[in-house]
């Protein structure tokens, strides 16, 4: 994974729009007097998705006043999340290629490859005509689908390298693309169908349980009941 930095170029100003206003005010109000800080995430996801899926100082130094945390602290927090882009990125997709073991032991090499051929050899650089960026980032938290990449708040998962680029070239034509698995198997569960709880009964409400109460413990042995 990279370093983490603001980028040289910034703009001069940053300030939510009238919607994104309105919606911020009212995310805060969501949490306890004292406590506005806790919106400190989703507030800059918002920032970032109102400025071309990027997060510039000043709109950290914006979230930052909103609610009333020190610049560092929110600094802090936009540098740590890969979820948060500190640079300019494709406007179509910013794919970034989980790394991690449980996707790298299930192809994510491969994928990266993809993305270094089609989009550029080196991360974080933009395509000529601005749609396409890419890097490698840690676990995303789906590893039971590895390997797996995320587009902005998207998963696509258990990819292979020719399913990647059809994503990829889809997503260039415009065409809608599935989140998610794409190999057809329904979220998380295993492949070829579920294993498990298969009986239609279970869930149809016409089944009853019966308590089985667990038996009664042993008397204790005579000895102790003289002491
Ligand atoms: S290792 Fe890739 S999602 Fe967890």
């Amino acid at each position: 994974m990279s370093v983490r930095r603001l980028h040289p170029v910034q703009p001069g100003s940053f300030a939510f729009n009238a919607e994104n206003l309105a919606w911020a005010k009212a995310k805060i109000a969501q949490y306890p007097a004292g406590k506005e800080a806790s919106a400190v995430i989703p507030l800059l996801w918002r920032a970032q998705e109102q400025n071309g899926n990027w997060v510039t100082k000043p709109a950290i130094e914006y979230v930052a006043n909103m609610l009333g945390m020190a610049y560092i602290r929110v600094l802090e927090v936009a540098t740590f999340y890969t979820m948060f882009q500190l640079q300019p990125v494709g406007k179509v997709a910013h794919i970034q290629v989980c790394g991690t073991t449980p996707c790298m032991l299930r192809g994510a090499e491969d994928l990266k490859k993809v993305c270094q051929h089609k989009i550029h050899r080196e991360q974080h650089h933009v395509t000529e005509d601005g749609k396409f960026s890419w890097e490698e980032v840690e676990c995303l938290g789906a590893c039971v689908n590895a390997p797996m990449v995320q587009i902005f708040k998207d998963t696509y998962e258990d990819l292979t390298p020719a399913s990647l680029e059809k994503l990829i070239d889809d997503l260039a034509a415009g065409r809608k693309v599935k989140v998610g698995p794409q190999t057809g198997r329904h979220m998380a569960s295993p492949e070829g169908g579920p294993t498990s709880l298969t009986d239609p009964a279970l869930y149809d409400g016409q089944r009853t349980f019966t308590r089985v109460e667990p038996p009664p413990p042993p008397p204790p042995p005579a000895d102790e009941t003289k002491k």
